[in-house]
């Protein structure tokens, strides 16, 4: 197979790999570690092949807000019919930092993609991190910040097209506040990074809320450099995986009038820590 970095940030697009094909397992874990996001073009899978691949790298995580894919209940359904006006996963976010222990990574296959438009951004947090001042890294280390469920998923957010047309649901279920370091090491790498993101996270402890706000915006205008980012230009059959732990993504919603149909598997993940 052959792996090429998509930026300086993070990313690669791996050409000629199987992801059903055990003896590349090795390869392509190691480029997902190195890389944090990995892009695995031309897979011909079906939801079964998704599903083991994931389970090559933990336990499923089973998403308790998207609609399922019928017969899947592992896999849960990232669409915009072209009727939609909202895509889901449209502001910068970390897959559920909501938890006490966030999923590790997530996997993405295109099932059916508009003709131009909906690529998906990345984020390295590590990248963002190494580019603070060593004071302002200082401040950082051994805050600590509040992720919610509540007011994306939960009963107050009812509202939104992608509830309405039932592509959320459980909104009784949206009750997780977690609290996890503002800066953390990488469970498997040890490198720093730093885990806050726009949707998800509420505050910061033991600040005050104008304080919170202004620390909190600073971070994520720092974050949304293009430096510390990739681009993922997607075809159908493509499968993107990345890693929850060390990036933010976002989806591009530019396709209006098209459908776009993915199909996401989440893997457990574990406790994080500043250490
Ligand atoms: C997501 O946020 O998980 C979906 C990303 C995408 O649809 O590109």
């Amino acid at each position: 197979m052959d792996i090429r970095p998509l930026t300086g940030g993070l990313g690669a697009e791996i050409i000629g790999a199987d992801i059903r094909d055990p003896t590349q397992f090795g390869d392509i874990r190691a480029a997902f570690s190195k890389h944090s996001v990995i892009v695995v073009r031309d897979q011909q899978i079906s939801p079964d092949d998704h599903l083991e691949f994931a389970r090559r790298f933990g336990p499923i995580n089973v998403n308790r807000f998207f609609k399922p894919v019928d017969g899947y209940p592992e896999i849960a359904m990232v669409l915009k019919e072209k009727d939609q006006k909202e895509a889901v996963g449209e502001g910068w976010h970390t897959d559920h930092s909501y938890d006490q222990e966030p999923a590790m990574g997530s996997i993405l296959h295109a099932i059916e993609m508009p003709p131009y438009g909906g690529d998906t951004l990345f984020v390295s947090m590590g990248a963002a991190y190494d580019a603070l001042s060593e004071p302002l890294r200082q401040f950082l280390h051994g805050l600590t910040a509040i992720h919610s469920s509540r007011h994306v998923f939960g009963t107050t957010a009812q509202d939104s097209e992608a509830a309405q047309s039932g592509r959320l649901n459980n909104a009784e279920n949206a009750t997780q506040d977690a609290h996890h370091p503002v800066v953390i090491s990488h469970p498997l790498s040890g490198r720093r990074g730093l885990f806050v993101n726009p949707v998800f996270t509420t505050h910061i402890e033991g600040l005050s809320k104008a304080e919170s706000d202004a620390i909190l915006n600073m971070l994520f205008e720092h974050c949304k450099q293009p430096e510390f980012q990739c681009r993922v230009r997607w075809r159908a059959g493509d499968i993107t995986m990345w890693d929850n732990r060390a990036t933010w993504h976002k989806a591009i919603n530019d396709y209006h009038g098209f459908r776009r149909l993915m199909h996401r598997v989440t893997v457990d993940g574990s406790a994080i820590s500043s250490h």
